[in-house]
Parts: structure tokens; sequence; C-alpha cells
């Protein structure tokens, strides 16, 4: 990523990831990320906010040069993941009078994980500021987004939150800044959902001590910039919020077509209600898609036929996602089928340990389904609309 000057003395030195199709070996990503870095220029002394993944340490380091920084006093570090944290140690080799500022949790992951030795750290709490001469830096924890030791870094002078993972997108992009509109709104819900949702109370709470700042600019540390903070706080405030949707989400696989039929005449009872389903085919559904849908939601109804003696390990991995993303659901159910035996409902009840929702009477049929099967799947469906009409915003 070419040097930039976001304001007066504060430059993007990053790197952009065209091709990477993969986050942690789980998460897609259809168009690739950034990994955003912030060189900040006071008039004494000069600090990097966050690094680069270190598959990309030359990018960063050529950024540096270019941008005219022999010295560096601070690197500091919101967050010890590596996509952020990895390139520490080698701008550590090459400004060896730097110094790494960041809060005691994170000190101690990037000793466990990058080997960084204790004296080259200055720690800080809550609120603390380090001047850089004419610019302020102060530091505000903000835990579990997504990680304990997350924290942001704000600039008091020019009014930027450097939030790091918060409010981030996984997107590849030649501008620094996106149309703040429905293209970024599905990038960045697609990043809450995958990473942040399971931290909902967390980040309520955040989102409330960054509101007293006064922002101008957020600068995250994947995808674009925003110039007007309210668009990403308030989806935010939406995506963190007990109301959920008018939705349903239908997760399912079907070997011979038999739960197939019976997701398929689900679908349509409850289209035929107004309710906005979601289906999943699981051989080759997205799970970032599938993730973003369960944002909202209402209920979430998971299809399976028997493979062997249990679920398909397709649903099993589909309710294991759901378990530990945590969306807010109220509704969980099961369709199924099977041949000749087995179990999968407990199977699948389960996984979901970490789910506050109801569970709704599930339908499972032996073989082809038939007017009783049917049957049973219209009472779930009226079953889910009626608890839909009390509880469901549109
Ligand atoms: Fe972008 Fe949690 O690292």
């Amino acid at each position: 990523m070419a040097v930039r000057e976001i304001k007066p003395g504060v430059y993007s030195v990053g790197a952009i990831d065209w091709d990477r199709r993969l986050f942690d070996e789980l998460i897609p990503l259809p168009d690739g990320t950034t990994y955003n870095a912030y060189l900040i220029k006071g008039t004494q002394k000069t600090a990097l906010i966050d690094t680069v993944d270190p598959t990309k340490e030359e990018e960063l380091i050529k950024n540096l040069k270019e941008a005219g920084v022999t010295k560096l006093d601070y690197v500091i570090a919101n967050h010890a993941e590596q996509d952020h944290s990895g390139t520490i140690p080698k701008i550590l080799e090459l400004y060896p009078d730097a110094k790494v500022v960041t809060n005691e949790k994170c000190k101690d992951f990037l000793k466990e994980l990058l080997l960084i030795p204790e004296d080259k750290f200055v720690v800080v709490i809550e609120g603390n500021t380090l001047s850089l001469g004419d610019k302020t830096l102060r530091f505000i924890l903000t835990p579990w987004v997504h990680w304990p030791e997350t924290m942001v870094t704000y600039l008091v002078e020019d009014r930027i939150l450097f939030s790091c993972d918060f409010f981030g997108s996984h997107l590849a992009n030649s501008s620094l800044y996106e149309e703040e509109g429905e293209k970024l709104l599905e990038y960045t819900k697609r990043y809450y959902a995958e990473i942040m949702m399971p931290f909902r109370t967390a980040i309520r709470k955040n989102i409330e001590k960054i509101s007293e700042l006064g922002i101008d600019v957020i600068a995250p540390s994947h995808g674009p910039i925003y110039k007007n903070p309210d668009f990403i706080i308030n989806a935010y405030k939406e995506w963190i919020s007990d109301e959920v949707k008018n939705e349903v989400v239908v997760a399912y696989v079907s070997m011979h077509g038999s739960t197939e039929r019976m997701v398929n005449y689900f679908i349509d009872l409850l289209i035929r209600k107004g309710i906005t389903v979601k289906p999943f085919n699981l051989t080759e559904s997205d799970i970032g898609e599938l993730a973003m849908a369960l944002v909202d939601a209402a209920t979430v109804v998971i299809g399976t036929p028997m493979v062997l003696t249990g679920p398909h390990p397709q649903a099993l991995y589909a309710a294991y996602l759901v378990n530990i993303l945590r969306p807010k659901t109220k509704f969980i159910s099961i369709i199924g089928s099977y041949g000749w035996g087995g179990r999968f409902i407990d199977d699948i009840k389960g996984i979901l340990t970490n789910i506050k929702a109801e569970i709704l009477e599930p339908v499972v049929v032996k073989g082809y389904p038939k007017e009783e099967d049917f049957k049973a799947v219209e009472r779930l469906a009226d079953e889910i609309i009626k608890k839909h009409e009390s509880i469901t915003v549109a």
C-alpha cells in the first residue's frame, strides 16, 4: 500500500493483501484484506500504530523508509494478534531505540507469542497519554474486541480513533476510504459476524466508552477508514442490540432429497407469511454469509439427514458455528430425516450449549416425507410465525 497522508503528520503505511482468501484458516475473504498501520510524526517523537501481518513486513519497512523514518520512538500495540503485531520484532530490529507501548495483558501476550523481551515495553493503563510533542496519544482499554487485551488509541489533537480490529472490515481497496453505504455495510457486517458477535456485551460497554471521546475519523486496522464515525458506530449499535428481525436462517444439508423436500416446503410456508428466509445449503455455502445472516435472525433451523448413526457432519459444523458465534437468536429447531435408525436431535442440541434460545419441537421423518410429515412442518412454521409476531422488528 502506498504511503498516504490522512492528516498533517499522520500517514497510512500498512499493506494490502489482495490475494488472501482465508483468515485463521477458517474465514473466507472474498475480497482480500488490508493490514493498516499508521505513522504519527510529532514535533518531538514518532510513533507507529500497529504493524502488519509478517507476510507483508517488507511493504511496511519500505513505507517507513519512504516516509523518511530514520528514528522510531514508539510502536503502539493495540492488539497482540499476529496480523497486527507479527512485524513488531522486525521493526524493533530496524529501530532498536523504539519501545512497544501497550497494556499489561497485551504485553504478556506479545512476550509469549513473539518473544519480545520485557525491557522493550512501556506499559499503559486506561486513560494514560503519551506526548509526541504537538500530538498526544490517549489509550483506552477495550477488552474483548475480540481478544481480552484489545485497546484503542485516540489521537487527541486530530480526533482520530485508531481502533485496530474494532469496526474493521476485510476489504482490499486501493482507496483509503470507501463510500459509506450498503456495500461497505456488508463488509463490516460480515466482519462483525465472524469475530465480534460473540462479544456483544463487551462491545456495548466499549462503544459507550469511546462515545465520550469526540471522534472525527475512525481508522481501523482492516479495511477502509471512516470519515463519518456515526456510520459504523450506529451499525454496531443495531447489531449488538437485543432486537431480532422477522427472519429465519435455514442451514441444511440433504443426501437423497428427503430433508430438502421438507426444508423447501417449510421455506415456502414462511415466505407466504411474510417472513424473510435465508437458506444455506451447507455443502456450498460461504460460512461468512451464514455468520452474517445470524446477526439479526429471530430463528435458526438446522436441517440434516442421518449419516450412519448421527447427524450429517456439515450440520454438526453449522451447529458448532452457531454455538461459538453466539447470535441473539431466540428460537432454534431441527428438521431431519433418516433411513434405518440413529439419533441426531440430542447430538445437535448438545452442541448448542452457549445459545439461550428456546428449542421448538423438531420435525423428523423416516424415509420420504409423507402427508403427516408435511403437517408437522406446517405446525413448526405456524409456531415460528406466532413467536415472531410477539418479538420481532421488521
Ligand atoms: Fe486483525 Fe484480531 O486481528
